[in-house]
C-alpha cells in the first residue's frame, strides 16, 4: 500500500477520498447489521421460518459486503491513505495499521466462508429476493461444516476487532481530540 507522507501542521485535516469514505461507512453499516443478524439467528430454532427468512437477509448483506470489498481494495491500493497533519506515535501507528489489515482480512474471509457454507450445503443464495447468486460448489457436507466453523470463529474475531476499532476511533476523537475520526468523515 502506498506510504503515508507527512503533511505540514498548518494544513487542514486531510481526509480519505469521498469514494473511500462512502465505502467505509456503507460497509460498516452492512457488516455490523450482518454481525447482529447472524448472532440473533444463532439463537433461533434451526429450520424455523423466522430463522430461514432472517438468514436470507443475512446472506444478502454478506454478499453485498463481498461485492463492496472487491471495489474497495483496488481503491485502497491506488489511493492509499491521506497524510496525517500530526503523525501518530509509532505504537499507535502500528496498532492502527495492524487492526486495519486484520479488518480487511476478515472482510474477505467472512463472506467467502459464509458463501462456502451455504453453497457447499446446497442452500439458496438469494440477494434481497431479487436474484440468486450462482452456486459454484458441488454438494459437500464436510466442506460445509468446515466453512461454518471458520465463519463462526471469524465472527468472534470480528466482534472483538470491530469493538477495538470503534473504541479506538472514539478515544482519539473524544479524549485525544486529534484528527483520526475526521479523516473518515
Ligand atoms: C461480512 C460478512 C458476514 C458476517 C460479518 C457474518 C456473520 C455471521 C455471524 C455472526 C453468524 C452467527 C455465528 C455463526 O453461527 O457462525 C453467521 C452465521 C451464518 N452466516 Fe454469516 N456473515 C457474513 C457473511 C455471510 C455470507 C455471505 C453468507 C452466505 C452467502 C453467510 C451465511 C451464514 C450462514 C448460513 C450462517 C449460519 C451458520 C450455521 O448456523 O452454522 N454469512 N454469520
Ligand atoms: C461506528 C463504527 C466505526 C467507526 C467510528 C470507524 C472509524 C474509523 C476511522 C476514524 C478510520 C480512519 C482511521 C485512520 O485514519 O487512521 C477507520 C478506518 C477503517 N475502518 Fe472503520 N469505523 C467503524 C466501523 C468499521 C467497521 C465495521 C469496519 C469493518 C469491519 C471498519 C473498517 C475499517 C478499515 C479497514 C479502515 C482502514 C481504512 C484504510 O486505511 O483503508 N470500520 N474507521
Amino acid at each position: 500500500m502506498p506510504n503515508t507522507t507527512e503533511a505540514s501542521s498548518d494544513t487542514p485535516t486531510l481526509r480519505y477520498r469521498p469514494s473511500q469514505r462512502i465505502l467505509h461507512w456503507t460497509m460498516a453499516i452492512v457488516i455490523i447489521s450482518a454481525l447482529g443478524l447472524g448472532l440473533y439467528c444463532s439463537y433461533l430454532v434451526p429450520g424455523s421460518a423466522l430463522r430461514r427468512g432472517l438468514l436470507d437477509v443475512h446472506k444478502s448483506l454478506g454478499m453485498t459486503a463481498l461485492a463492496l470489498i472487491a471495489i474497495r481494495l483496488p481503491l485502497r491500493f491506488s489511493f492509499g491513505e491521506p497524510a496525517y497533519r500530526q503523525p501518530l506515535d509509532a505504537l499507535n501507528h502500528y496498532a492502527a495499521r495492524g487492526v486495519h489489515i486484520l479488518l480487511y482480512g476478515l472482510m474477505i474471509l467472512m463472506p467467502l466462508a459464509g458463501y462456502t457454507t451455504s453453497a457447499a450445503g446446497g442452500h439458496d443464495l438469494p440477494w434481497f429476493g431479487l436474484f440468486q447468486w450462482p452456486n459454484l460448489l458441488p454438494l459437500d457436507k464436510p466442506l460445509e461444516r468446515m466453512a461454518a466453523e471458520i465463519h463462526e470463529y471469524g465472527a468472534y474475531c470480528l466482534y472483538a476487532i470491530v469493538s477495538l476499532h470503534v473504541v479506538a476511533a472514539l478515544w482519539h476523537h473524544l479524549f485525544r481530540k486529534d484528527e483520526v475520526l475526521r479523516r473518515m468523515l
